[in-house]
């Protein structure tokens, strides 16, 4: 189809709005100019964060002289045939994104169709068109954008260090790349490795995966649930994390909708809610999934930038979002904690429902409880984190110390190697052993930091970490940051980092997992305050950390160990709650357990 000028009244239906934005916003345009060209390649090369150089080169189907000469002008395309804007089914259909680049920057285009004698090229510099050239290009389409916004002084002010643009074009470049998967990509960046993408064989949930773990992960590949489901016209298909997988923001949640990678708040929202609080609070599962619906079922022409739509039918789309994930979830053995809070409450406000006999005595309990009373001995003995303070720890280390005076009472039991279960003198206590561990560990390291700094331990072995090009230089960029948080790592090739200390709380963690979720945390941060890890971003690096350092569920604890830790709770501020928030123990007083049974 011909380029053609849109007539006014067509145009004053489109969402108008700044198209572009930064310099991400121009990748993101020339990527999806590409993909409505019919390309099968595409090659991004950038530098200075976009701000000095975009370049994008794809073999698409190229445009003839005129159809160049017109493709700069405002409100002109060959995406829209009719004057229906109902049914888009191109990624572009303004006409609205060369002759938004052209005025702002030094934008300029080579093209050349199948088959033709020779390529052209034109370029408009801050608004001024030049005439047509003939070119040396072999087939498709090259676009280069120089000094974006040198004509706007004041836009560019805004713009935020080089490393944190160039990071958001590689996430633009990946979300699209996930949403196209038989286009082979790359990205090319002057100061870090580049991204390559080679394309995959039809068949989304054989080629998805392949591309899906060079942009989520092979973590994310091996612990994906499929997500398949359909309601009428509308089908949802990809993957979910399982809920275990979550992150601190929402850069690994990928939703696209036909073909339209989006970010869109509510849809973000439906996905979180899937999970309910099967994921902590404030935390993101990783996700892919591919929403597929007839244009007419979703309104594009919302955002000038194009990243929100508008459903006709959002309930339907919300409704087969959370029922697909539901399943998926549920497929996968994991219950949502709600609903299993919820029985045991129903449970306890019910007592005429039958509770099999079950003494405190009996050592082995009924079906799901593991382990219930003193383990023999633990696996490997927890580190104290207080000081031995002589007068509280030497009278606490026996399972029959009494509680008197403590507020946490005496350790009596464990339950599923997770729970602490102690009793005070008019009370049950339930210790959840990680949530309290990692509270424990994080103000201990808040503590060392204001008082001298972390005390970090040499690896044995430095330990190389392959993260991908974007969690690495960050963790790199921010080495002298995490250094005085006890972290010492450097650059190892593009894509890994090498880790030579960890502070020394964190004992035996996983060092991969600990990096990787410090380089999310440093990208969250990153994202609200430009460069630097300020106060905030440093307490959230240091909960990061925390978590990683801390006794997780699942580790069968000495009367000791359990004692020894509700000591430190005891003395430490903020130990009500771990740093997601999420209660550290509840205690049930004796007076409304003897109400319970009715004996008051
Ligand atoms: N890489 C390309 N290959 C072939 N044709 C292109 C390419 N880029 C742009 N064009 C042509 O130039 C026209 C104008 O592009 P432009 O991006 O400004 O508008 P659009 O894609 O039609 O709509 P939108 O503003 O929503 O992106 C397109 O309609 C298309 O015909
Ligand atoms: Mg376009």
């Amino acid at each position: 189809m011909p380029v053609r000028q849109l007539p006014q009244d067509l145009v004053n239906r489109i969402a108008a709005g700044e198209v572009v934005e930064r310099p991400a916003s121009v990748v993101k345009e020339l990527i999806e100019n590409a993909i409505d060209a019919g390309a099968r390649r595409i090659d991004v090369a950038i530098a200075g964060g976009g701000l000095g150089l975009i370049r994008v080169a794809d073999d698409g189907s190229g445009m003839t002289p005129d159809d160049l000469s017109l493709a700069v002008e405002r409100h002109a395309t060959s995406k829209l045939a009719g004057d229906d804007l109902s049914r888009i089914v191109t990624l572009g259909f303004r006409g609205e994104a060369l002759p938004s680049i052209g005025a702002v920057a030094r934008l300029s285009i080579q093209s050349r169709t199948a088959g033709a004698a020779e390529a052209f090229a034109i370029e408009v510099d801050a608004g001024r068109k030049s005439g047509l050239k003939p070119a040396a290009l072999a087939y498709g389409t090259r676009v280069e954008v120089r000094d974006l916004f040198y004509a706007t002084p004041a836009r560019l002010k805004f713009m935020k260090s080089e490393r944190v643009e160039t990071a958001a074009i590689a996430d633009i470049v990946k979300r699209v790349a996930l949403a196209h998967p038989e286009i082979a990509f790359s990205l090319v960046t002057r100061e870090r490795a580049a991204l390559r993408l080679e394309a995959c064989p039809p068949g989304l949930i054989d080629y998805g995966l392949s591309r899906l773990g060079r942009i989520l992960g092979e973590d994310f590949v091996q612990d994906a649930l499929p997500v398949r489901a359909s309601r009428g016209a509308i089908s949802v298909e990809g993957f979910a994390g399982l809920p275990t997988l979550h992150r601190p923001n929402g850069l690994q949640l990928y939703l696209i909708v036909n073909g339209r990678p989006v970010r869109d708040k509510p849809l973000v929202g439906t996905a979180r809610a899937a999970y309910g609080d099967l994921v902590p609070n404030g935390r993101y599962p990783m996700l892919a999934l591919f929403l597929t619906m007839p244009p007419e079922e979703v309104d594009v022409n919302v955002h000038p930038a194009k990243t929100e739509l508008r459903f006709r039918d959002p309930i339907a789309v919300r409704s087969l979002l959370i029922g697909a994930l539901r399943d998926a979830l549920g497929a996968a053995g994991h219950r949502a904690t709600a609903s299993l809070s919820q029985a045991v409450l129903e449970r306890v406000a019910r007592p005429d429902r039958p509770i099999p006999p079950q003494g405190f005595n009996q050592p082995q309990a009924q079906a799901g409880v593991r382990s219930f009373g003193f383990a023999d001995r633990a696996q490997e003995p927890l580190q104290p984190l207080a000081e031995p303070s002589g007068d509280t720890r030497g009278n606490a280390t026996t399972g029959d110390a009494l509680g008197a005076g403590y507020p946490l009472g005496a350790a009596r039991a464990q339950l599923q190697d997770t729970f602490i279960i102690a009793e005070t003198d008019d009370a049950l206590v339930i210790v959840d052993q990680h949530a309290a561990h990692e509270r424990l560990v994080y103000e201990r390291l808040k503590h060392s930091l204001a008082n001298g700094g972390i005390s970090r331990q040499l690896l044995l072995i430095p330990e190389v970490v392959e993260l991908d090009g974007e969690a690495a230089s960050l963790l790199v960029g921010a080495a002298a940051e995490l250094e005085r948080l006890g972290l010492l790592v450097e650059a190892f090739g593009a894509s890994a980092v090498l880790v030579r200390e960890v502070p020394g709380l964190l004992g035996t963690c996983n060092v991969k997992g600990l990096l990787s979720d410090v380089a999310s945390t440093l990208a969250e941060e990153e994202d609200a305050t430009g460069n630097r890890l300020l106060a905030e971003g440093l307490d959230h690096a240091l909960s990061t950390m925390a978590c990683h350092g801390s006794v997780r569920g699942g580790r069968r604890l000495t009367p000791e160990e359990m004692n020894a830790l509700l000591r430190d709770m005891e003395k430490t501020p903020f130990s009500g709650q771990c740093n997601h928030g999420r209660p550290t123990y509840i205690e049930l007083k004796l007076a409304d357990i003897e109400k319970l049974f009715q004996r008051r």
